[in-house]
């Protein structure tokens, strides 16, 4: 049998949620392989297999979603510790250190991940990549709306021994600004070559005045699961 790339991301899904318990306060995640994991969470607490669940979602999104769903829902101010999350990932190099964002939820993704006690993350095998940035997709970076050419400038400046490139995010027709849930802008950053030391291009990232957060979850996630074509492998940190 040959499985889609959804039918992978729903297979990591359930096997992520076995990870559950009654009682968990636990975090949402955001896209179309957390998608998976949040719905089968509802159904658990529907067949009454899953009791007294608090969900903190990490986007408009999965809040939508949850309630839908009938997950019970609060947020970090109120539930600042967070047992479990799940979540799911652009990029997972060999030291499961992770790219995320493209769907754009990287900042509360990353509040809520940053902060939990356990951090599972649910990607089908074409997510592995050698190094971060190695997809040669976009590595995202939230930044405030206000003179947002300079920070991609600076931005794209900072990796140019890299060969970066920084580009606006945007939707539709007509190039609209795609505008995050805290009402940013995103700047996809894209390298020919490897960015190096992923400790230092994050700080130097996070020092530019504008920048609110970016794509790099490092040293995070605790469990990765992995669905492939052969099975599901589970890393631990
Ligand atoms: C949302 O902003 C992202 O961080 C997602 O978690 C990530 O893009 C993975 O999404 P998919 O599961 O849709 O690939």
């Amino acid at each position: 049998v040959i499985l889609t790339q959804d039918e992978l991301k729903k297979i990591a899904a359930y096997k992520a949620v076995e990870y559950v318990e009654s009682g968990m306060v636990l975090g949402l995640g955001t896209g179309s392989t957390a998608k998976h994991a949040v719905a089968r969470i509802g159904e658990l607490l529907k067949q009454g297999k899953l009791k007294n669940i608090i969900g903190i979602p990490t986007s408009k999104m999965t809040h939508e979603q949850a309630l839908s769903v009938g997950i019970p829902l609060s947020d970090l101010d109120s539930h600042p510790v967070i047992d479990l999350a799940i979540d799911g990932a652009d990029e997972v190099d060999p030291y499961l250190n992770l790219v995320k964002g493209r769907g754009g939820s990287l900042l509360r993704e990353k509040m809520i991940e940053g902060t939990c006690k356990k951090f599972i993350v649910i990607v089908d095998e074409s997510k592995l990549v050698k190094y971060l940035g190695g997809s040669g997709l976009a590595m995202p970076v939230e930044i405030v709306p206000f003179c947002w050419k300079f920070t991609a400038s600076r931005l794209q400046k900072l990796f140019q021994d890299s060969g970066c490139v920084a580009k606006l995010r945007t939707f539709g027709e007509n190039d609209e600004p795609f505008v995050t849930d805290n009402g940013n802008y995103i700047v996809d950053l894209y390298f020919k070559t490897s960015i190096g030391d992923l400790k230092a291009a994050s700080d130097s990232i996070l020092q530019l005045p504008g920048v609110a957060e970016h794509g790099m979850f490092l040293d995070m996630a605790t469990t990765v699961i992995v669905a492939g074509e052969l099975g599901v492998t589970v890393k631990h940190k």
